[in-house]
């Protein structure tokens, strides 16, 4: 059971970015689509696929090494059991960091029955030792290992059956060449109108059990940054709230209550965002670069950069210069540029209390 939010404190449970309670988990699982067809928006990357997918199945051969890349949240884990799912093989997770060892990926390499999906997550952080075996893996379906030390050391040939990588990643430019060449189909996944946001939030709505007014729906979509996964956080936050205050139906003034309660403004933005905003407005002018937002902020680098930054560059409130990040004219009308150095102290965190969108 979900705690319904009865009083004004914001629930400290985070609402986008890549990190997830357990709980989370399982409501994504349950609100994953289970086919292409479920699957909103991205018509191009979902065409591509089902194209990729029947010409395989023709030839008889599984699909090609398939690199999905896109923000947190944007559907890649969902696509990479779709297009095993719509082939009708298994799918073998493993996100790259796990991947320590040559062996960790042997490991999971034999176990693959000819056609199926190794899924690999956060491809760009693959071990560079593990990342090499991958090679002859995706191109010869062959490993060879490396087995015993100095003279007595020989090379064992492993065959495997021919499978289908995905490899998805939320940086697609830290992947090494080599590793990216090997994929035979690249997909990129973009932010999400808001009109197909609303839809997924109606879909979502009547898996979870919760009535979504049209006027509702569009209130959240527009403040979701683009992103499914912040989308369903949204409504499951809001829900709780429609449930004890207006009979299980969620009225846009319902969702405006409840994204208020989290923190989220009429912008669509959040206390860090708007602690990024006015961190940058008190330094007068002058760029400020990425540590010391960070620093200022209380958030590591990678997660501004991947979860806070893209929504603040879309919105046109932010510039990426050579000297470093600076505020729009649009931005400075939304910050208060007097009483800055007040918000930040009073936006500031107490208790290290994550962001609706931080990563743990
Ligand atoms: N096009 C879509 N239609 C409906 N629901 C979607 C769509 N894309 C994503 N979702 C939902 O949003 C949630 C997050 O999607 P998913 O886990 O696939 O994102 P991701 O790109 O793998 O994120 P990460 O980079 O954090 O791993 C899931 O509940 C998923 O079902
Ligand atoms: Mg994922």
């Amino acid at each position: 059971m979900e705690q319904p939010a009865t009083t004004g404190e914001p629930n400290p449970e985070p609402v986008s970015g890549a990190v997830q309670a357990p709980d989370e988990r399982a409501v994504e699982r349950r609100l994953r689509p289970a086919t292409l067809d479920e699957f909103a928006g991205q018509r191009a990357v979902v065409g591509n696929l089902e194209l990729a997918i029947r010409a395989a199945r023709a030839r008889g051969e599984p699909v090609d090494h398939l690199l999905l890349s896109g923000l947190p949240g944007l559907g890649k884990t969902t696509l990479a059991h779709l297009v095993a799912s719509a082939s009708e093989v298994e799918l073998f997770e493993a996100s790259a960091p796990t991947l320590q060892r040559a062996a960790d990926l042997a490991g999971l390499l034999t176990r693959l029955e000819a056609g199926d999906v190794l899924f690999i997550d956060e491809i760009h952080r693959l071990a560079p030792a593990v990342e090499e075996y991958l090679y002859s893996a995706m191109e010869d379906f062959v490993l060879d290992i490396i087995i015993d030390q100095g003279p007595s050391a020989r090379s064992v040939r492993i065959d495997l059956p021919r499978f289908t990588l995905v490899g998805a990643t939320t940086r697609e430019g830290l992947l090494s060449a080599p590793l990216r060449s090997r994929f035979g189909i690249h997909e990129r996944l973009e932010p999400y109108g808001s009109d197909v946001l609303a839809e997924i939030l109606q879909r979502s709505a009547g898996i979870l059990g919760v009535g979504l007014d049209d006027d509702a729906a569009a209130y959240l979509a527009g403040r979701s940054r683009g992103t499914p996964r912040v989308a369903n956080r949204f409504l499951r936050r809001v829900r709780d709230l429609a449930q004890m205050e207006s009979d299980n139906h969620i009225t846009q003034a319902i969702a405006v209550e409840g994204l208020t309660r989290i923190g989220v403004d009429s912008h669509g933005l959040t206390r860090v965002d708007r602690l990024i905003l006015n961190t940058i407005g008190r330094a007068e002018g002058n760029p400020l670069g990425i540590k010391t937002i960070a620093a200022a902020v209380g958030e590591d680098e990678r997660t501004l950069e991947d979860v806070y930054e893209p929504h603040l560059l879309r919105e046109g409130l932010l510039l990426k210069t050579p000297q470093g990040r600076r505020l729009t004219r649009q931005a400075w009308a939304i910050i208060d540029p007097e009483g800055a150095r007040m918000d930040a102290e009073q936006l500031r965190p107490e208790h290290g209390e994550p962001d609706l969108f931080s990563q743990e």
